[in-house]
């Protein structure tokens, strides 16, 4: 029987998640971590999951999305696979998307350019997330480094030049919530405070312009780095979407003088997200989160990797 496999992986979101979704600025970071998709072909479309986490109700609904994107009449059984766990915030749907794209560019002998297979990968994000943003399968496709723009004309990114690695912890709540509940609880807040939502979303776009400076800069100061997650940490809180687990988390890294923590995608539990020195601070504080009862993973992004 014909198999056909495709990979993309998981991100990070250095700043400016949620604002993103009306037009802020995002800076994103691929990890290592990918998801690997497998599909053979059956009279159905099934799917199942070798992969530990929460995995959404609507996966059916995005692939029949992207076969229905591709003009495929053919079913399949989907398979998750890989190490990128489906834990809320580091892109498992997007990567999911992007990855059963490519698996199914492979299955045909498609050559589809990553502009083709992001715009598909969005139609399967769109089952996962109403109003996906375009950040999480732009990042998942691309890799590297990117800094985003939601434009309606067309969203628009550019590859930071970045000439150092960076290193994270990423502390697991063990809370998930889906996304599309904390984007729509979001724009709820919005509209009930136009005024002090849009003084918020200046102040992300500000960090956002100063951290892609930063890290552009020949020798980026990593500390101003962690300041300016911290202080989008405190706008993710106002918007209202850090929980008590959220905030537990983030203290403990910060109290094992974590560089900067924040929510790292669209919170209410999901992921959390410390810039760190090395390695080995990176151990410190995931033995310090571990022994507070939450799961931590240690993550290095670097930019000599390809996708
Ligand atoms: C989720 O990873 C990032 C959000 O900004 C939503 C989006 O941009 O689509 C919360």
């Amino acid at each position: 029987m014909k198999i056909a496999t495709g990979t993309a992986g998981g991100k990070i979101i250095l700043l400016g998640e949620h604002f993103a979704v009306n037009g802020c600025h995002a800076i994103a970071l691929a990890i290592s971590n990918k998801s690997v998709v497998e599909i053979t072909p059956l009279d159905k479309i099934s799917f199942h999951t070798k992969v530990g986490g929460t995995i959404p109700k609507l996966t059916n609904k995005a692939i029949s999305n992207i076969l229905e994107a591709m003009n495929i009449k053919d079913k399949f059984n989907v398979e998750l696979k890989g190490d990128l766990p489906t834990v809320g915030g580091l892109g498992s749907s997007a990567a999911f998307c992007v990855s059963l794209t490519r698996a199914l560019a492979n299955y045909y002998g498609l050559k589809l350019t990553n502009e083709k297979i992001n715009e598909i990968a969005y139609k399967g994000e769109l089952a996962f997330h109403g109003n996906p943003s375009g950040l999480d399968n732009t990042i998942a496709t691309y890799g590297g480094a990117i800094k985003f723009r939601r434009n309606p004309a067309g969203n628009k990114f550019e590859q930071l030049k970045l000439n150092m690695p960076l290193h994270f912890v990423l502390g697991l709540t063990g809370i998930s919530s889906p996304t599309s509940k904390m984007v729509a609880k979001v724009q709820e807040f919005k509209a009930k405070n136009e005024q002090l939502f849009q003084k918020l979303f200046d102040q992300a776009q500000e960090l956002v312009s100063d951290g892609s400076t930063i890290l552009e800069s020949e020798n980026p100061d990593l500390e101003l780095i962690g300041k300016l997650m911290n202080k989008n940490q405190e706008l993710l809180r106002a918007i209202g979407v850090s929980t008590k687990e959220n905030e537990e988390v983030i203290k403990i890294m910060l109290e094992e003088s974590a560089l900067g923590a924040k929510i790292t995608g669209g919170g209410g539990g999901g992921t959390c997200l410390a810039l760190v020195k090395d390695k080995s601070h990176a151990d410190k504080i995931i033995l310090k989160l571990k022994k507070s009862g939450f799961k931590a993973l240690y993550s290095v992004f670097s930019p000599s990797r390809k996708v």
